[in-house]
């Protein structure tokens, strides 16, 4: 008698260069997955906004974006590149996914093991926290391009590090190495190679431990702030502080305080 065939391969899904892992902890982890050196193209730019929605409409506890353990992301997929109309819808996209990463209401943090460069490191700059490899490169290197940044990395970076540095960084395209990142703050912690998607997710699960709702208020205050003068964004904080009391943490919050002292309260996120 003949053995039965074997069964055919289920046809693959399309694969998926942009995977959210939603885990027990309550933490997700965004991976990047695009090739040898994690190329945004269009492609992994719409998984990504795509990716950044859900995370938006369903917030975890805490976010942590990541790619290999060698590139974070090597920017925009220069294979893509033409002329000004590409440019534009490149950039489009671009601003949409970023703009989507930077507004998911939770804690983000970009565990950057590799180099994060160009749109990698945009992309990392979208974050609220970057945990990296102390072997890790970060730069704008588009200058070498004969372009400049388009992803943020004009304004994203001069916010974080001051107009001197990002213009060193952007009209040099050097690239920084893990130190020297420290150093001017465009990382806030280094750690050994095997080690950095375990802090960015021990940090990430500290951050998901507190108050996630009202995190998410502080958080849209300080970036929005960052857009518009200093009176608005003190308008704004007057806001969002009354809007903070109607939450169930910190009705919690301030009866532990009251009851135990500081620092003692469960939070429940809502
Ligand atoms: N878009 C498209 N392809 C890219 C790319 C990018 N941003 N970065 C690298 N690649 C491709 C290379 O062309 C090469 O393709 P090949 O294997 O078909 O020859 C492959 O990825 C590996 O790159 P390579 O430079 O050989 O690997 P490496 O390990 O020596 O260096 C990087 C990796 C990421 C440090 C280096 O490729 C690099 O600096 N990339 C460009 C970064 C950049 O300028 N980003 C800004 C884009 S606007």
């Amino acid at each position: 008698m003949c053995a039965a065939p074997a069964p055919e391969p289920a046809p693959s899904p399309v694969d998926a260069l942009v995977s959210v892992e939603r885990r027990g902890d309550g933490l997700a982890v965004v991976t990047l997955s695009n090739g040898k050196v994690n190329a945004l193209s269009t492609e992994v730019l719409r998984q990504l906004h795509a990716a950044a929605v859900d995370l938006t409409d369903d917030p975890p506890g805490a976010v942590v974006v990541t790619g290999s353990d060698r590139v974070f992301a090597a920017g925009a997929d220069i294979s893509e590149f033409g002329g000004p109309d590409e440019a534009r819808a490149i950039g489009g996209l671009f601003r949409t996914a970023l703009d989507a990463v930077a507004d998911i209401p939770r804690a983000t943090i970009a565990a950057i093991s590799g180099v994060a460069l160009g749109g990698g490191c945009e992309l990392a700059l979208a974050c609220d926290f970057r945990v990296a490899s102390n072997r890790a490169r970060l730069g704008q290197p588009e200058i070498l391009l004969g372009i400049i940044p388009g992803g943020g990395g004009t304004q994203r970076l001069t916010r974080l590090v001051g107009p001197a540095r990002a213009k060193d960084l952007v009209l040099t395209g050097r690239q920084v190495p893990a130190a020297e990142a420290l150093a001017i703050g465009l990382v806030d912690e280094l750690v050994e190679p095997d080690q950095v998607l375990a802090r960015a997710l021990e940090r990430a699960a500290e951050l998901a431990a507190g108050a996630v709702a009202a995190q998410a208020l502080a958080k849209r205050a300080i970036d929005r702030g960052l857009d518009i003068t200093l009176g608005g964004g003190l308008d704004l904080e007057q806001q969002l502080f009354v809007e903070v009391f109607a939450t169930d943490d910190a009705a919690l919050g301030v009866q532990s305080f009251l009851e135990h002292g500081p620092g003692k309260a469960t939070f429940t996120g809502h």
